[in-house]
């Protein structure tokens, strides 16, 4: 590839890496004028089950945490815990003063019932904003915490001078996750929202009718190299949710995939974000922004 080439490409690569470290830094920051009050901020991560790449976000989580100064533990259950343990679990933490933010990694579990377990958290510690109180905050233009990955998303367009101001964006998914919360904050009255949002889905007939019609395109449904070029149009700024396995004759024998086929959409796109490091870093960044906020909010009371 000639070198202007390559430069032009690097220049359409959205960082989360660098934004994370930024956000991280504040909290850190805002995490040692806290403890200097005598404040620790404290998460419990609570994780069921063996799924291998939920075991790689909680240490990560973990991890982030504990360089912002932010006390983290995680209480690792075996597949078989049943519901009624993990709802008595979750009672004993709502009580316990030394965690501000209670974070259930899901997905749980077939045998539990995931909304009970949302439904249970105290929604003053609802750091990843599932909770029904939180999401009618949300949507309704109160928020308490903004749900995680969607606010990463939209910290990461703002730090990349990328207006969502008018601008038509279409979300591929509507997980609670992602899609539904992501689609909730882009049509709030504000300016780092107001946008005309369109969610598509499994169920959406002629997916590309709709994606060719972004400025911004989120794809955030969990499936390896869904978005090829045929589906956008030129200059969309492209952000890749997904972080999907896909079998490879290496090591691991894994790589990690996005839901966009990266160097098929590149030449045609603005800005993208890659995977890994795009989205991803992002989300943990706000998670302890979050986990802050609620310890700040708890202990003003
Ligand atoms: N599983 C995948 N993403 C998330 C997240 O942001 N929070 C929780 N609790 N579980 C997840």
């Amino acid at each position: 590839m000639p070198k202007g080439d390559r430069m032009n490409q690097e220049d359409k690569l959205i960082d989360g890496k660098i934004v994370s470290n930024q956000v991280k830094e504040e909290v850190r920051e805002e995490t040692e004028k806290l403890i200097a009050r005598g404040i620790k901020p404290g998460l419990i991560v609570v994780l069921v089950g063996e799924d291998p790449a939920s075991a790689v976000y909680v240490r990560n989580k973990s991890k982030a945490c504990e360089k912002a100064g932010i006390v983290s533990e995680t209480i690792k259950l075996p597949e078989d815990t049943s519901e009624e343990d993990l709802l008595n679990l979750i009672e004993q933490l709502n009580k316990d003063p030394q965690y501000h933010g209670i974070l259930v990694q899901l997905p749980l579990p077939d045998h539990i019932n995931e909304t009970k377990v949302i439904e249970l958290i105290n929604p003053l510690k609802d750091v990843d904003c599932f909770h029904p109180v939180n999401v009618g905050k949300l949507v309704s233009g109160q928020p308490y915490v903004l749900p995680c990955t969607p606010a990463g998303i939209l910290r990461l367009l703002q730090a990349n001078d990328i207006s969502t101001e008018g601008k038509h964006v279409v979300i591929i998914g509507r997980s609670n996750i992602v899609g539904k919360p992501l689609a909730n904050l882009l049509i709030q009255k504000s300016p780092q929202a107001n946008s005309t949002v369109t969610v598509v889905h499994s169920r959406t007939k002629n997916i590309a009718h709709y994606t060719r019609q972004a400025d911004i395109l989120i794809a955030a449904m969990g499936t390896a190299n869904f978005v090829t070029e045929d589906m956008i149009k030129e200059n969309v700024v492209i952000i890749d949710v997904g972080i999907n396995r896909v079998s490879a004759d290496n090591e691991k024998g894994y790589i990690l995939a996005g839901d966009v086929d990266f160097n098929n959409v590149l030449p045609k796109v603005s800005k993208i974000t890659p995977v890994p490091g795009g989205v991803g870093p992002m989300t943990i960044a706000m998670l302890l922004k979050n986990t802050l906020a609620a310890a700040e909010y708890q202990e003003s009371k």
